[in-house]
Parts: structure tokens; sequence; C-alpha cells
């Protein structure tokens, strides 16, 4: 079962992970500096990833996707190599919340496709013919204040910060609770 649309915007194509996505996502995972920015610790091996990849979509209680370009030629997409990774996790359908998680490759990040793929996941998890959800949450480390200020930019309210959590070299780094309500979101303006 394929969880989750393809998502269209300008920029960028959000699509369901693919087994050709392996590659792009080892990269993913050997990037100190999105290691580093997105908290993660755990290192992973070749095989670890590749079946991750493999049954991801399956997976109960989240949403994964793979970024990729949106820009097409004639009528076709010109590429469907994957950049990136973008995830709603932790689906609580009581509640309805979630929680998002996103990384770039290194060579795409600051071009817009984070701000434009963090709103084509918005717009699907509030539509009431999407999710229909009333909250989505997220942790930004102290050290990221990029995506802090992106996600301010776009609507994310802070709501506590989990003081000394990370451990960043020799120092510790701090995890800033942020979280948009689903009357808070404002589509038209956020999408470039
Ligand atoms: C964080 C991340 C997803 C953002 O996506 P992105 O495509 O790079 O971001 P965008 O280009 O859409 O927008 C970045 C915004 O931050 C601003 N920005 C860039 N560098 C910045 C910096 N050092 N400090 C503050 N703001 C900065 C840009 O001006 C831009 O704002 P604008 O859209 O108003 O011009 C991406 O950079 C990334 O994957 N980083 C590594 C992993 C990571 O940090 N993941 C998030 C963990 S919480």
């Amino acid at each position: 079962m394929v969880r989750g649309p393809q998502l269209l915007g300008e920029l960028a194509r959000l699509r369901p992970f693919v087994d050709a996505d392996v590659e792009r996502a080892w990269d993913l995972v050997q990037d100190p500096e999105g290691m580093r920015l997105t908290g993660t610790s755990a290192s992973f091996t070749r095989e670890q990833i590749a079946a991750w990849v493999h049954d991801v979509q399956e997976r109960p209680g989240r949403y994964d996707w793979a970024i990729t370009s949106a820009v097409q030629r004639d009528g076709e997409l010109v590429s469907d190599e994957m950049f990136g990774e973008i995830v709603l996790n932790e689906l609580d359908e009581d509640a309805r919340s979630a929680n998002l998680r996103l990384n770039l490759l290194p060579n795409y990040r600051g071009r817009g496709y984070g701000r434009e793929a963090i709103g084509l996941v918005l717009g699907y998890a509030f539509a009431a013919d999407g999710l229909a959800l009333h909250r989505v949450s997220l942790d930004v480390l102290d050290i990221n204040p990029r995506a802090q200020m992106l996600y301010e930019s776009i609507g994310f309210t802070v709501e506590g910060r989990l003081r000394e959590v990370y451990r960043d070299g020799d120092r510790w780094a701090d995890a800033i609770m942020m979280s948009i309500l689903e009357h808070e979101w404002e589509p038209d303006g956020d999408i470039v």
C-alpha cells in the first residue's frame, strides 16, 4: 500500500518512495551537517537504508515523501531524482495531530524547496479531503537558525524548549518545540 498522494508545487514534486531512491537516501545519512542539524546520532548501514526505503510506505502512523523537482519540459518531468525527504509521523487520529520532519541534500538547500515542500505537506495535512489534521508539530535544534526562521515564517509558533537535550560535539543544544494549528495555516501566502 502506498500511503500519501503525489503533491505537486512550482519547484518541488513530492512522491512516494521507490526502491531507486536508495542511493540518495544513503547520501542523506552520509551528510554530517544534515545529521547534526536533524539531531540524528544513530548510524546506519547501507542494508538498513535499503530496507527502510523498501518498506517505508507501508509503515503505519506515518506518511513519507521523496522530494524531487517539479520542472517539466515538453510536458515531461525533467528528473525523478530524489534530493530530500519529508515526513508526517507520529500520526494520532484521535487528536488529529502529527509531527513533521524534513531534510534536503546540501546542494538543494537555500533554494526554496524546503518552504514549498512544507507548504505542500501542510496543505494535505489540514485539508478536509486530505488528512484533516488539527495540529502539526516539530522540533528544531537551536543550532539550526535557518530552519527555525523558516518554520516561524510559515506560521509555526514556539511552544517551549527541551534544554540541553542533544549533544553537539563538545556542547549541548536545546530542542525548540513548535507547532501550527489548522486555522493558523494560510496556504496562499506560503506557496511560492
Ligand atoms: C532546513 C531546510 C529543510 C530548509 O529548507 P531550504 O530549502 O533550505 O529552505 P528555503 O530555501 O525554502 O528557505 C530558507 C529560509 O531561511 C532563510 N535562511 C537561510 N539561511 C539562513 C540562516 N543561516 N539563518 C537564518 N535564516 C536563513 C532563507 O532566507 C529562507 O528564507 P526566505 O524563504 O524568507 O528567503 C534545509 O535547509 C535542510 O534540509 N537543512 C538540513 C537539515 C535540517 O536542518 N532539517 C530540519 C531539521 S529541524
